[in-house]
């Protein structure tokens, strides 16, 4: 046993970064939060209080403090590449919220310069810690549902507000490196890859529903899976309904229906008359699926680096999604199929 906690420094104080503190909290016998940056003052001085943390309204200063080992990055995306790379050269192991970067060769770079200084590097990718994600991995895993025939992802939401401020990184190509592909399909290429060998071909196609904004904000994609199985994914910015993401499976044995705003939020179906379906072991939460999954991926890296372990999520596999995102575009652009 270690007789002392590791020091973290978490740079970005915004809507997420309150499910990084509950696992961080979760990990209190391990790690302890020891310096916080955030450029909006009075957010970060409020927000160090309850640790009695160290407060710098500067990346580079939080970096230069030789006392913090690990570093929770949570920015917008345009600041991941460059604050992990140098939160790298000075040494700390980093963690860094989705998308890894914004394209897949600052992906690339950040993976070979952790292997380089030896440090632990991972993406915040929570999918890997969603219950039902799980479930669905054991399902696939015990051959249930026979050879699968296709796939049908959703992930839904608002960000209409954040759209509309033109002020706010989120609605910005510059900011955000593009919209609701860059935002939300991420997860989805990371679960394709995990549950079903990835992503062979795809067509991409995009809309911009809220004119102020510079980014689009619903998608639809298409295509093979590894698997050869059939997939959509679609991707909503601008439906005013709770956070979801929905996922559905089906088989030659039985389909699985995921969705974490119904309640049995996930039942397996065994033939066209099986109207009842069985209820899979998921709890309904709908307001907390998303920030204990959160809180899980912070968990797991605090624990990895603790225990000199690999984190649970491969940074290779969160660059895979976005090799994903990339080629989404270029779908997008080209109005052709891709192949990955
Ligand atoms: N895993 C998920 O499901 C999930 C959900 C939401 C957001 N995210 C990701 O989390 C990240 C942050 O998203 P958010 O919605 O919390 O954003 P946000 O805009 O709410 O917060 C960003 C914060 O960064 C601060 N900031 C900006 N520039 C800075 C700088 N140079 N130095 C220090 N602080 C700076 C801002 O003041 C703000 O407090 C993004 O990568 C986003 O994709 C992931």
């Amino acid at each position: 046993m270690k007789d002392q906690k590791l020091a973290v420094g978490i740079i970005g104080l915004g809507i997420i970064s309150m499910a990084h503190e509950k696992g961080l909290l979760d990990a209190q016998d391990m790690a302890s939060v020891v310096a916080i940056c955030d450029i909006d003052e009075q957010k970060v001085n409020q927000r160090a209080r309850p640790y009695n943390a160290r407060v710098y309204t500067d990346y580079r200063q939080l970096l230069a403090d030789p006392q913090v080992d690990v570093v929770d990055i949570i920015l917008p995306h345009n600041l991941h590449h460059p604050v992990a790379a140098a939160a790298i050269e000075c040494g700390k192991h980093v963690l860094i919220e989705k998308p890894l970067t914004m394209n897949s060769s600052d992906g690339y770079d950040l993976i070979e310069r952790a292997k380089k200084e030896k440090i632990k590097f991972s993406a915040a990718e929570n999918t890997r810690f969603v219950q039902a994600y799980l479930e669905m991995e054991k399902i696939l895993f015990s051959g249930e549902l026979g050879d699968i025939y296709s796939v049908r992802t959703l992930i839904a939401g608002s960000e209409i507000h954040r759209l509309l401020d033109t002020g706010n990184w989120k609605g910005k190509a510059k900011g955000s490196g593009g919209g609701v592909i860059m935002d939300a399909a991420p997860h989805t290429f990371y679960l394709l890859r995990w549950l079903f060998g990835g992503v062979r071909t795809l067509q991409a196609t995009a809309q911009k529903l809220v004119d102020v904004s510079e980014v689009e904000d619903n998608a639809l994609l298409f295509g093979e899976l590894n698997n050869g199985a059939l997939f959509t994914a679609q991707f909503s910015f601008t439906t005013e309904a709770p956070w979801t993401e929905r996922l559905e499976v089906n088989g030659s044995q039985g389909s699985v229906i995921i969705d974490h705003i119904t309640n049995p939020v996930g039942i397996l179906y065994q033939g066209t008359s099986d109207f009842s379906g069985r209820s899979l072991d998921i709890p309904y939460e709908p307001e907390l699926w998303k920030i204990k999954s959160i809180a899980s991926g912070v968990y797991d890296f605090i624990s990895a680096v603790w225990n000199d372990r690999e984190p649970s999520v491969d940074p290779a596999d969160a660059n895979y999604a976005i090799y994903a995102v990339e080629k989404s575009y270029q779908s997008v652009q080209s109005g052709d199929t891709v192949t990955l």
